[in-house]
């Protein structure tokens, strides 16, 4: 029997309250049932693998939000960053980012991110409990994103409010999801990034040091050149995307081994499982829960009639839920080996830029966790939520253990803290 999906407004409300919050699954599994769907006039709801994967690789799906008839309110100033851009702009600059941002360059950066995250869970050790969220998940990422574009330390605070609210604004353009508050509060956000990455290009361009802005600045491609506004435009998608993504991933997936105990002992006995436990994250409690395309042309996405301008609004955490190609999907099993690739980090001509850099950070984070704290457990309501749909992750994650180990040392040797 085919699932109903509600209204959207009952979807979405459902979604949003309290309960929804913490676990969302249900009500993705009913609405990817019931898709897709056409939700409210101009807006169509697409939740099974094969169809988030099909719209994310059509180009006759564009990344243009502002095409969308049911596009959001004003939201201040804007820039054009490529995550929004369709070809050929959208492969210029992608192109031209990539070249400063590849494979190689994410290698070099281990053992600064190792660093890191020892001496974040070192200084929790002295604390005796941790905060995951405030003492790992949030300074790693935001750290490394920072010190990789050339931000400096004392500039990091700036940049994590601004980003944190630019994200509680991006959400599915549902009337009345986005408060007027904190659509103000992210046109504000945007204003001060502008203006601070105005001031720091600026500075790179009269004085080029080793960091990403300056490689931005100084990067030619054949005739092209990146002019100011594809800068400016990038550094703010790579600080935004960058790090409040990654802040999820780590959070969940710390939480997720907490709640599988045996899993956490497994990947601590076997550190080669670092990897499959991350992917498994991100397919289980996906960072991104939802993006979405606007249709060029009109078409048909199953049963539903999508007209040009209508906005597809993507389940990518039902998608990775999908029983067609998960087996047993609400199960978390770090052994999961499965052929199809989730879609955590979409697919098609936008696939996470950072993939490469945000799974590095995990793993290190995950297997750091696991091989360094001793007892790790969950606090009695030390779980709450962040408020937003399309970013997933705990605000609040508080965890107790009995030690913390020192780097490098297996469970059964001295202890430090
Ligand atoms: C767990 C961490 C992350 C997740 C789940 C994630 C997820 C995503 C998703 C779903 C998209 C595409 C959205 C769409 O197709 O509409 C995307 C694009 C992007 N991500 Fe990530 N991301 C993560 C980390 C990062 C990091 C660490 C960086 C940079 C250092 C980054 C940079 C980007 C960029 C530049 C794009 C735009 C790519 C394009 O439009 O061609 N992401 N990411």
């Amino acid at each position: 029997m085919t699932a109903r999906a509600g209204s959207a407004a009952e979807d979405i409300i459902q979604l949003a309250d309290r309960m929804g919050r913490e676990d969302p699954y249900p009500v993705l599994h009913r609405m990817r049932q019931a898709s897709p769907y056409v939700a409210l006039p101009g807006l169509v709801v697409a939740g099974t693998h094969a169809t988030c994967s099909a719209v994310l690789r059509d180009p006759g799906m564009s990344s243009e939000r502002q095409r969308a008839t049911l596009a959001p309110a004003a939201r201040g100033p804007r820039t054009r960053n490529f995550l929004h851009l369709d070809p050929p702009d959208h492969t210029r600059l992608r192109r031209l980012v990539s070249k400063v941002f590849t494979p190689r360059v994410v290698a070099t950066m281990e053992p600064h991110i190792r660093r890191t995250t020892d001496d974040l869970l070192t200084a929790a050790a002295a604390r005796g409990s941790m905060e995951v969220v405030a003492d790992l998940a949030y300074p790693l990422p935001l750290r490394i994103i920072c010190e990789v574009l050339g931000v400096p330390a004392e500039d990091h605070h700036l940049v994590q409010h601004w980003s944190a609210r630019l994200s509680e604004a991006l959400e599915p353009p549902i009337p009345g999801l986005v408060s007027t508050t904190t659509s103000t509060e992210a046109a504000r956000a945007r204003a001060g990034f502008i203006a601070y990455f105005q001031a720091l290009i600026a500075d790179r361009r009269r004085s080029p040091r080793a960091d990403l802005v300056s490689q931005l600045v100084a990067v030619e491609d054949a005739s092209e050149r990146l002019d100011s506004s594809d800068i400016l435009a990038t550094c703010i998608l790579l600080i935004n995307a960058g790090h409040e993504t990654t802040v999820n991933l780590i959070a969940n997936g710390v939480l997720a081994l907490l709640r599988h105990p045996e899993q956490l002992a497994d990947l601590r006995a076997e550190p080669g499982l670092a990897a499959a436990t991350v992917d498994e994250v991100l397919r289980y409690d996906a960072p991104v829960q939802i993006t979405s395309r606007v249709a060029k042309h009109d078409t048909r996405l199953g049963a539903a009639d999508v007209r040009a301008g209508d906005m597809v609004v993507l389940l990518l955490g039902a998608a990775n839920r999908d029983p067609a190609v998960y087996p047993d999907p609400d199960r978390f099993d770090i052994r999961r080996r499965s052929p199809v690739p989730h879609l955590a980090f979409s697919a098609g001509a936008h696939f996470c830029l950072g993939a490469g850099l945000a799974r590095l950070e995990a793993q290190i984070a995950l297997s750091a966790v696991a091989a360094r704290l001793r007892e790790p457990r969950l606090r009695a309501g030390g779980v709450s939520y962040k408020p937003n749909l399309s970013l997933r992750g705990p605000d609040v994650l508080t965890v107790d253990f009995d030690d913390v180990l020192a780097p490098g040392r297996r469970d059964g040797q001295e202890a430090n803290g």
